[in-house]
């Protein structure tokens, strides 16, 4: 039986990086069935709407989705598209696994990290307004159940997945009731996980110490700002944007989409590197059951930075995106 997924192409180099991941994806012989739809700006062209009920519908029904960058103006325009599937489909835990693939030399070898960030509430409420002219109001919301939410969240994938140290990340000296409300609630659960040892850094202080030791740090969970800071700061260790892949996890759907956003400065040019997507897709294989499928798309992969011929500009090579894919193909098919 096909499985039916909601895919979101996205804008920018959103095309591109999915049409070439939808390839390798179809060469596994894993059947699908694509229900795909614009958002953003190219949805309100089509049906004056920048998220359209027809994408809403086939979410409800797949439960799955796979999904391109969907670009954000800045400083005006609509709101962000990308919060606003997380909040609808309450996608709370934004999953961020970053490792390092074979042969793409970094300052950073084995990095081996989890970012768990809360995903749906933090300053990305949308909650702004202007006081009087020359003084704006941004609201962030910090609640007991979203954090608690996160944290049972992060630990139970701790225990699950055999990780050993979870540390809360925050700035509860400043923000005292907020931060202060999300560490007391990862407290409580850390309560109930004694196997896993448990500890909290000052967002500022992690940055640095990220950048002078990663290796001393496991899972990290975190609200949602100071996760979308840190996972492209986390992004570098492993060889930037190209790579790093997510998961938008909630009780009843999920949507697998890369870190990375639209990437205007390359878009069109079939250039960017799908892996990020590729790896994302790799996570729905996995939380479909397609095991088997998720393996051989990984061994291919590594296969393809193994031998250094056909990787994307980013990462030192010249391969065009479409020719990226037709490698990682290849290598499935030996
Ligand atoms: P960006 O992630 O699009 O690009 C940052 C840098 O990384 C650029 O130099 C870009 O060329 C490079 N890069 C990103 N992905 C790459 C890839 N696959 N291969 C090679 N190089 C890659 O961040 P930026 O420029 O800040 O944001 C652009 C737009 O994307 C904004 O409108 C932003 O709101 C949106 N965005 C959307 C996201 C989503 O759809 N989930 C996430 C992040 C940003």
């Amino acid at each position: 039986m096909a499985h039916k997924i909601t895919l979101i192409p996205g804008d920018g180099i959103g095309h591109e990086v999915v049409k070439a991941v939808v390839r390798i994806l179809e060469a596994t012989g894993v059947k699908f069935e694509w229900e795909s739809f614009a958002a953003g700006a190219e949805a309100y062209e089509k049906y004056k709407e920048y998220i359209p009920k027809e994408l809403v519908e086939s979410i409800e029904r797949t439960r799955v989705g796979l999904k391109g960058p969907v670009t954000t103006p800045v400083g005006g325009g609509f709101a962000s598209i990308n919060v606003a599937l997380r909040q609808k489909f309450e996608l709370y835990a934004n999953f961020r696994p970053i490792k390092n693939l074979p042969h793409i030399p970094t300052r950073y070898p084995d990095v081996d990290l989890i970012i768990v960030r809360e995903n749906t509430e933090s300053l990305y409420s949308g909650l702004e307004h202007e006081v009087v002219p020359g003084v704006v109001e941004s609201l962030k919301i910090i609640t007991e159940k979203a954090s608690t939410r996160i944290a049972k969240f992060a630990f139970k994938y701790a225990r699950e997945n055999q990780r050993k140290k979870i540390h809360a990340i925050h700035k509860a000296n400043i923000m005292k009731l907020s931060d202060g409300l999300f560490l007391r609630c990862c407290r409580n659960v850390a309560k109930d996980y004694p196997e896993i040892t448990y500890g909290e850094h000052i967002v500022d202080n992690t940055c640095m110490q990220l950048v002078m030791n990663p290796y001393q740090y496991d899972t990290l969970v975190m609200e949602n700002l100071y996760g979308d800071i840190i996972s492209d700061l986390c992004a570098a260790f492993v060889g930037g944007l190209g790579l790093v892949p997510s998961a938008n996890l909630g009780d009843h759907c999920a949507i697998f989409e890369a870190v990375h956003g639209s990437a205007p400065d390359i878009a069109g040019k079939d250039i960017a590197n799908p892996t990020a997507v590729l790896r994302s897709s790799l996570l729905m294989l996995r939380h479909l059951g397609e095991n088997e499928a998720a393996d051989k798309i990984r061994t291919a992969l590594y296969n393809v930075y193994s031998h250094r011929e056909k990787l994307t500009r980013d990462v030192g090579g010249s391969a065009g995106t479409s020719e990226f894919a037709d490698s990682v193909i290849a290598e499935m098919q030996k």
